[in-house]
């Protein structure tokens, strides 16, 4: 059964629309860990549209269980995860415009930048991994850039249905294998709901699941514990080794 992290930046969305002190994403993420996540995400991204720079200085300081903080390659972003004492970070691509992160990072046609940041994040203190599709070669390169960990982008199958759906998620089995077999320590996130997050929980050798949207929006109707909880009784629910 894969680890559950939770990924707090939509709680920062809600505080940004109305550029108010709350709810606190901080708050918010040690109510998180109280009722059992094993890790918390945020994304500082460029535009600062919800995770603010404080918000980070404020949750280094405060969470208990792990930071694992995503940046984009983007040299103000670097600087800043450099110095934020985060135990992770996660690569991602970033675009301006886009309402979320759209796909995977482009590790082959970005290899360059990523071969000088992932030692530097690394020497930083914190074990990186690389944000990136199902895709074969994305994965051995990922490999060659030394990332100890990858992230499969789970989009795509969550937006799937039908068959659609059993081919994505048999692509993400697929990967996580190819990964493990070359060396590669798994974990996968976005776009998993309470409907969906189960078939992809039960793939083998997947560490960490990093979840979001889904469970920021139940505990609006429910509160954190019992988002958190209900997230947490599926992952029970399956069986699937992360070893
Ligand atoms: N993993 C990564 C790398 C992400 O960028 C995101 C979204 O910020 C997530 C996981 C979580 O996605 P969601 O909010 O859809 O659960």
């Amino acid at each position: 059964m894969p680890r559950l992290h939770i990924n707090i930046d939509h709680v920062a969305t809600l505080r940004q629309a109305r550029r108010e002190a709350f709810p606190d994403p901080i708050a918010w993420a040690l109510a998180a860990e109280e009722a059992g996540a094993e890790g918390i995400t945020c994304h500082l991204r460029k535009d600062r549209r919800h995770i603010q720079d404080a918000d980070v200085v404020q949750l280094r300081a405060q969470v208990k269980t792990l930071l694992n903080l995503e940046s984009s390659l983007d040299e103000e972003m670097l600087a800043l995860a450099e110095k934020s004492g985060a135990e992770a970070f996660c690569l991602v691509p970033e675009n301006r415009e886009e309402v979320t992160t759209e796909g995977g990072l482009n590790v082959v046609g970005e290899a360059a930048r990523l071969r000088e940041a992932i030692p530097r994040l690394t020497s930083s203190g914190g074990l990186v991994s690389l944000f990136i599709d199902p895709d074969l070669k994305q994965i051995d390169m990922a490999r060659e850039l030394q990332a100890p960990f990858i992230e499969l982008h789970t989009g795509e199958y969550a937006k799937a249905t039908g068959a659609a759906r059993q081919e994505a998620l048999e692509r993400l089995a697929n990967a996580t294998a190819h990964a493990k077999s070359i060396g590669l320590r798994v974990n996968a996130g976005h776009g998993l709901d309470y409907e969906n997050t189960p078939p992809v929980a039960s793939i083998p050798h997947i560490e960490e699941l990093n979840i979001g949207f889904a469970i920021v929006a139940r505990s609006v109707f429910v509160g954190v514990s019992r988002a958190i909880g209900e997230m947490q009784n599926l992952l029970d629910g399956t069986t699937a080794s992360r070893a």
